[in-house]
């Protein structure tokens, strides 16, 4: 009777243990996320109006925040840093799904500023900065992904579409920005494209004057 209450009374204690751990450990991961909300709100709001360089509108960084948190993508490539407006949004959300980011950017000046951005905003250890020139490194980069954003030389577009389009995952997305600029070398080109292929859906998403074109693959081919 005894020996039964205490194996009895050490299992509730056990039981009581293990979940006061999980639940310590689950506040901890609560507390993470919102100390890094805080850091990055912190950095977005203090930077708002210092984007001088090429960088998206902060409503085209919602839009790609958006679309990875609502399809919980994982693994993004950034083409065309510049100083990493693009970037901080979409590592803000891999943060939260559990991914991480891949960004390009051919100026080391600009590669220099990024970085030191993406440490003030507490988001480094979820992006892999590369300074590449991206014609060359996207061929060579090991998917898959299931998040590609385009905001490199523009009348590359198609050429990094055509290198990547095989390494993206069905269900993931290719995005481009400034497609409403058709009147710029290798827009056009780029739409009419993607908008051919049977095997993809191409949606425009105009929240800024800028456009962001959204290629979602349906199937393999
Ligand atoms: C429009 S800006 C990107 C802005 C960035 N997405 C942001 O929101 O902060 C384009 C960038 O692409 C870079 N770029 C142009 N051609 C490139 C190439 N072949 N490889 C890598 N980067 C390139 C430019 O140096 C420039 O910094």
């Amino acid at each position: 009777m005894k020996t039964k209450i205490s194996i009895r009374s050490f299992s509730i204690f056990f039981l009581l243990f293990s979940n006061l751990l999980v639940n310590t450990a689950l506040c901890e991961e609560a507390k993470i996320n919102i100390d890094l909300d805080a850091k990055v709100t912190g950095f977005l709001e203090s930077h708002r109006e210092q984007w001088a360089d090429w960088n998206i509108p902060e409503a085209d960084g919602r839009v790609l925040y958006d679309l990875i948190i609502k399809n919980n993508y994982k693994n993004a490539v950034d083409i065309g840093t510049s100083t990493g407006h693009s970037a901080i949004w979409m590592a803000w959300a891999l943060s939260k799904t559990g991914g991480r980011l891949i960004t390009i950017e051919i100026n080391e000046g600009r590669y220099k500023k990024a970085l030191t951005n993406f440490k003030e905003a507490g988001l480094s250890e979820y992006i892999d900065a590369r300074l590449a020139d991206a014609h060359e490194l996207v061929k060579n980069l090991e998917g898959p992904f299931d998040f590609i954003f385009s905001d490199a030389d523009k009348e590359w577009y198609k050429n990094y579409f055509i290198a990547l389009a095989p390494k993206l995952d069905v269900g993931g997305c290719f995005t481009a920005h400034n497609v409403s600029a058709d009147y710029v070398r290798g827009i056009a080109e780029f739409l009419e494209y993607v908008q051919s292929l049977s095997n993809f859906d191409t949606t425009i998403n105009r929240s800024s004057h800028a456009g962001i074109s959204i290629s979602c693959k349906r199937a393999e081919k």
